[in-house]
């Protein structure tokens, strides 16, 4: 899956940002490698956002170096990005849909941008088909923002962040502000639609279940830059504080024990469930959890 590291489809040097005297990033290395879910985490304000942000060239960073596609994304004017931008898709933080929209008139908005001159009734299928393959009914297509929970809008800032049949995606906190279930469920739509879609995936989360289920591997951000890129275990082998703190806290060791019983599972069968000390399930399979259990099929693709 990760195999091409030599050839990274992000790669991010010597990033330096600040707004006014603050400095938010310094000296930040980064590389996402094609076909990988990489999560992003940190604590809040220690510039996620900003590091997407400027990855995307919505944010001109005071110096560094950033590609996409081995292609430069900083300072590029609008037009002469237009061919890369193409190539990604992104979910931004609160995944804002045009609220005057459909649903499935949001997912056309990437369509009318990039392809102008686009057969209004394609666009309609191309939307539809979109809609149904973040797990949506077909149904919810002339439905309004409004008209939707938490959890659909979610799926519909998806569909629109893959109108364009993108190779990478961006998603910002996604599971933001969704129930247990809906987290989850929207954590097994994600990894279903990598591996389907062969997507590489630059995933801002601070949910712990989130990087236990479906990351391969996680960047740290502290200190102004990225202090550690791993899997779980390797950055568990690291005596950084916050790293320790956030993945051995009461709140990772649940996360951690929740990944280690689906683990079971899969191996030896659904007895493994039953044997599980309920306090150290999390609170996501407290609630009984179906992505957990079934996290390939909650993407219905066909
Ligand atoms: N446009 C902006 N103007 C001024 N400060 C900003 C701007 N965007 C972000 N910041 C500041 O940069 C820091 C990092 O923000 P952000 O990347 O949103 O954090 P997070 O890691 O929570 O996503 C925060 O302190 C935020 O207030
Ligand atoms: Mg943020």
């Amino acid at each position: 899956m990760a195999d091409s590291h030599a050839d990274p489809i992000v790669q991010v040097r010597g990033l330096r940002n600040s707004f006014g005297d603050q400095v938010i990033h310094d000296g930040l290395d980064l590389d996402v490698r094609r076909g990988e879910i990489l999560g992003v985490v940190g604590g809040s304000g220690t510039g996620k956002s900003v590091l997407m942000r400027s990855i995307i060239g919505l944010q001109t960073p005071d110096a560094g170096d950033i590609t996409v596609f081995g292609e430069s994304t900083i300072g590029r004017e609008e037009t002469e990005a237009i061919e890369i931008r193409k190539r990604w898709g992104v979910l931004f933080q609160g995944g804002a849909l045009f609220s005057t929209l459909t649903v499935a008139e949001n997912v056309e908005v990437p369509l009318r941008e990039f392809y102008r001159d686009l057969d209004p009734t394609l666009m309609a299928e191309i939307a539809s088909y979109k809609v149904v393959m973040t797990g949506l009914a077909a149904e919810a297509g002339p439905k309004y923002p409004a008209e939707l929970s938490g959890g659909m809008k979610k799926r519909a800032g998806l569909a629109r962040a893959l109108a364009l049949d993108p190779e990478l995606l961006f998603l910002d906190e996604p599971t933001a502000g969704l129930d247990p279930i809906g987290a989850a469920a929207f954590d097994g739509l994600t990894k279903s639609l990598q591996k389907t879609l062969g997507l590489t995936v630059f995933l801002i989360t601070h949910d712990l279940d989130t990087l236990y289920a479906i990351c391969d591997r996680i960047a740290v951000l502290a200190d102004k830059k990225v202090i550690a890129v791993g899997t779980i275990d390797e950055l568990l082998a690291l005596d950084h504080p916050w790293i320790q703190e956030y993945f051995k806290g009461p709140r990772g060791r649940a996360a951690e024990n929740a990944r280690d019983a689906l683990q079971g599972e899969n191996d030896t069968g659904a007895a493994a469930r039953e044997e599980q000390n309920p306090t150290e399930l999390t609170t996501r399979q407290r609630a009984g959890d179906p992505a957990a259990q079934v996290p390939e099929n909650t993407a219905r693709t066909s």
